[in-house]
């Protein structure tokens, strides 16, 4: 029986098939995605307050829209994420409370602060950048849910990059200080993009059953390489440098020579005690607690509805 759902669901990977939320699957399998998707939607949840701190002062109502417009994207990947979560059979209150009580990961990089409006330009180049670099290849993820849920989330993410390398390009060709405020922005969060990508090959655990499950297509290195061979030619559209004076094409290897990436910076991040983690985590905890008024009035009118439809 076992060995039956096994070999079809072997035979489905090997397909490069979808599996569905009602297909068996190796719990392992389950875990995995459990783990990267509710991690995921943290990321976006715990994403919208960076970017949020800049919405009430944005330097024009232009850009205040299309800020607030991203923001709600954000929140609304948030969504689709959980819910793909759900159908493996972990509730929304059980993901929030793991993140409320600090003991999920959600990715690192929303754990610096936001300093200047240029941030919200190097927040949209760089990190919605490699969060594209990342989530195009999770399109073809093997867990059916999840790959469609990358589909729509992509499309969004691409207006997202594209409206934060305008913002730097505008404050690049501005004034000096304007240009300079850009460079600090990018000094501060290229190599914390490229920590989004995850740690070296050789230091992943996960990757090997991830991409033998063909959840995970290209190793972290090989994106964090796509990554800033994308980043080379836009920076010099942008007239930025990028804060890597090692930074250079390898003919030989064929790939991007660079300066070795501060992974005690990284562990430091993931460890909870990166620059801005407990004001994140305090912020959403708040922010659930603000909002119990909402569900519990939601339950009671679902609740009177149903009495009404029973009656
Ligand atoms: N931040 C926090 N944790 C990280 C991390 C990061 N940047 N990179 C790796 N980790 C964690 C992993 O979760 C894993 O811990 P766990 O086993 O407890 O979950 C550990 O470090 C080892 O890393 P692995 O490479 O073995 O883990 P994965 O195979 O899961 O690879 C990943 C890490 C590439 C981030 C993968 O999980 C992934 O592709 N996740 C989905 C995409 C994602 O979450 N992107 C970041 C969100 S940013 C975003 O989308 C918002 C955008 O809209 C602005």
């Amino acid at each position: 029986e076992l060995a039956e759902a096994q070999a079809a669901f072997d035979a489905i990977i090997e397909a490069d098939q979808r599996i569905e939320p009602r297909d068996w699957m190796p719990d392992a399998y389950r875990k995995t995605l459990i783990r990267q998707i509710s991690q995921h939607a943290h990321s976006e949840i715990i994403g919208m307050q960076p970017e949020g701190n800049w919405i009430s002062r944005a330097p024009s109502l232009k850009r205040k829209a299309i800020l607030m417009a991203k923001v709600q994207d954000e929140a609304g990947h948030g969504l689709y994420l959980y819910s793909a979560a759900q159908t493996l059979g972990i509730s929304r209150d059980e993901m929030t409370e793991q993140l409320i009580t600090s003991r999920a990961r959600y990715s690192s990089i929303f754990n610096y602060p936001t300093p200047t409006w240029a941030d919200m330009g190097a927040i949209g180049w760089l990190v919605d950048g490699a969060a594209i670099c990342n989530q195009v290849p999770l399109c073809r993820a093997s867990y059916g849910p999840y790959g469609r849920a990358m589909v729509r989330i992509c499309k969004e993410e691409s207006f997202h990059q594209r409206q934060g390398f305008e913002i730097l390009l505008e404050l690049s060709n501005g004034t000096p200080e304007q240009h300079q405020m850009a460079q600090d922005a990018v000094n501060r969060w290229y190599w914390p993009s490229l920590m989004m990508f995850g740690p070296p090959d050789d230091e992943s655990p996960n990757s090997a059953q991830s991409m033998a499950w063909k959840i995970k297509r290209f190793s972290n290195d090989e994106l964090r390489q796509r990554f800033v061979g994308m980043l080379v030619p836009q920076a010099e559209v942008l007239g930025l440098t990028l804060p890597d004076p090692n930074l250079r094409w390898n003919e030989e290897t064929k790939s991007w020579d660079m300066s070795e990436i501060d992974w005690t910076e990284f562990n430091e991040v993931l460890a909870g005690r990166g620059p801005a983690n407990a004001q994140r985590i305090q912020h959403r905890r708040d922010a659930h607690e603000d909002g119990a008024w909402v569900r519990e009035a939601a339950a009671a009118y679902a609740e009177k509805q149903a009495a009404r439809a029973r009656a």
